[in-house]
């Protein structure tokens, strides 16, 4: 058995459960994303704060296309300002601010402030806040085969240079290292699409909480029980 305290470097999180916490308000959904734009904020500064090098969010989902119309276009603008405020005051606090999934469906405009703030912050030493938007796993690894078939192909690359390490490099997360928390709110037990190569020795822990409830205090929680967890990775 290991005494060594684990390492904490990433924590990735699947923040949902923002329409619920709406509903049982009376509110519409747009109210609750709003309030759990607010908690990224919160928990951003808390991560960064306790030292932690990377955080993930998952902010919206390939299949999130999929919702109204209405409820597409308010997340969008949402992500709009918060691209304009928020992660601005975060480059200010030394944030690298990172994104990941299909930027081509994204408009333009908000694919434009993506990557200027990414080159912006770049240089940033403190905490990398990855923002997976228009985030899918699958696809995540179906486009990584592509580009080693591309070059396999083009003679760049012969099949036995394929491993771990290379097929890592070929994914949105390349220099980012695998997460060491996976945390779910809103009571859910699933993985909806997210990080499914990233996470397969994360430790999972899911809380009832409504993203836009989640707090500092039940982060610490978490992070108090993985610190008691024993990561075996298939030894003994
Ligand atoms: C998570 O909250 C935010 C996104 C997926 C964009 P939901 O919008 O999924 O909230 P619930 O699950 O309906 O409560
Ligand atoms: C996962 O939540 C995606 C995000 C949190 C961005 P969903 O609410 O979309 O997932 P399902 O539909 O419950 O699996
Ligand atoms: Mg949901």
């Amino acid at each position: 058995m290991s005494t060594e305290k684990n390492r904490l470097n990433h924590i990735a999180i699947i923040m949902d459960g923002n329409g619920r916490w709406a509903k049982r308000r009376g509110l519409p959904r747009s109210a609750g994303h709003k309030k759990g734009a607010e908690t990224v904020k919160d928990i951003a500064k808390a991560v960064n704060e306790r030292g932690i090098r990377f955080l993930t969010l998952y902010a919206f989902s390939t299949e999130n296309w999929q919702r109204p119309a209405e409820e597409v276009k308010t997340l969008m603008d949402l992500l709009r300002q918060y691209l304009k405020y928020d992660l601005e005051e975060m480059r200010k606090n030394n944030i690298r601010i990172r994104f990941i999934g299909e930027r081509d469906m994204l408009d333009q405009d908000i694919a434009e402030s993506m990557a200027q703030l990414e080159s912006k912050t770049a240089g940033n030493l403190g905490m990398t806040l990855v923002l997976a938007i228009s985030y899918g796993a699958r696809q995540e690894i179906v486009a990584a085969a592509k580009k080693i078939a591309a070059l396999v192909k083009k003679g760049d690359m012969s099949e036995s240079d394929i491993d771990l390490k290379l097929f890592s490099d070929m994914l949105y997360t390349r220099d980012i290292p695998d997460p060491d928390i996976l945390i779910r709110t809103s009571g859910e037990q699933r993985i909806s699409n997210y990080l499914l190569w990233q996470a397969a020795y994360a430790e999972m822990f899911f809380t009832e909480t409504l993203w836009p409830d989640f707090s500092a205090e039940e982060l610490d929680k978490v992070i108090e029980k993985f610190y008691s967890r024993e990561r075996r990775y298939g030894k003994i």
